[in-house]
């Protein structure tokens, strides 16, 4: 607790603090009570129970400490909270893309990351946008979570106080690989920042495998041969396949045709074996035909 990793980890701590504390002195301030009046009030030391008709005096009390206690921690709550809706003009604006089952990062000049990086002692905005359904942005070392919700713009806001790396999660169930939905936010210097920001040199990584890292077509589909949602992309290019469609069973050869139908329709023809309706986005408007080239190419080199 207070860590100083952001600044909202003052505010929400103190409103943890404060309702714990309530919530602790009256767990023992209650039993206590309640075992002196087992032991005042049994059948031996009290064998006439009396009968008590009312107590204004009382009445008031226990009406008007609880409403002041409330409003003490609703005051702390709402001073932890309030400034989280109060974004500063001029944080910097990243786009945080959530899609089954990855986030995404893009910043003002282009670049793209799986893993957020801040300068440290800034001011960010991170623009949350979801590709098919809801997710929740949740870094809790600096105590914020935001939903990501389909078709809406919300937005979150934090200056990163602490130079290191803090675990984000997803904290909305999205599907099967919900809890694998992870990333981290780097919090830099704000020279090695820029540094980070500006390089700009192309990855060594084939054309085809970036725009499937981009896509995170990778959290469902591996490399190695191993099953995960989907089929593997190991061996795909030129395998006889039975897939289902419209619940009748055919056999396919993969080949472009059906490579460029997978990614822009995917839910039509299924490999038997695996469910329908996991990949939920169409990558019509999303994959250009350069990239459908390029991931085809690589398809082929993957033996
Ligand atoms: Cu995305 Cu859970």
């Amino acid at each position: 607790m207070f860590t100083d990793a952001s600044n909202f980890v003052n505010g929400v701590d103190t409103a943890f603090a404060v309702i714990l504390g309530f919530s602790v002195f009256f767990l023992i301030a209650i039993s206590a009570v309640m075992i002196y009046f087992v032991i005042r009030y049994n059948r031996k030391r009290n064998p006439k129970a009396t009968n008590i008709e009312g107590n204004h005096k009382l009445e008031i009390i226990w009406t008007v400490i609880p409403t002041i206690l409330v409003l003490v921690m609703f005051y702390y709550g709402w001073a932890g909270y309030q400034p989280m809706r109060d974004i500063p003009k001029d944080a910097i604006p990243i786009k945080a893309t959530a899609q089954m089952w990855s986030w995404q990062f893009e910043y003002e000049n282009g670049k793209t990351s799986d893993t957020l990086v801040v300068p440290k002692d800034k001011a960010v905005v991170l623009n949350l946008f979801s590709r098919d359904v809801l997710h929740s942005l949740y870094i809790p070392a600096f105590r914020i979570k935001e939903d990501v919700v389909p078709g809406r713009n919300n937005q979150m806001w934090f200056i990163g106080q602490k130079e290191g790396d803090y675990n984000i999660f997803c904290a909305e169930y999205c599907g099967d690989r919900h809890s694998q939905m992870l990333s981290k936010v780097w919090v830099l210097e704000e020279g090695d920042y820029n540094k980070w920001y500006n390089d700009t040199t192309a990855s060594a990584d084939p054309p085809g495998l970036q725009v499937m890292k981009k896509n995170a077509c990778l959290s469902c589909h591996s490399l190695d041969g191993s099953r995960i949602v989907g089929p593997t992309f190991k061996g795909i290019w030129g395998k006889t396949e039975t897939v289902v469609t419209n619940g009748e069973e055919r056999e396919i050869v993969v080949d472009e045709a059906y490579i460029r139908s997978s990614i822009y329709d995917p839910n039509a023809d299924v490999t038997k074996g695996y469910n329908q309706g996991l990949m939920l986005t169409t990558y019509k408007d999303i994959i250009s035909e350069e990239e459908m080239g390029q991931i085809i190419d690589y398809l082929k080199t993957l033996k």
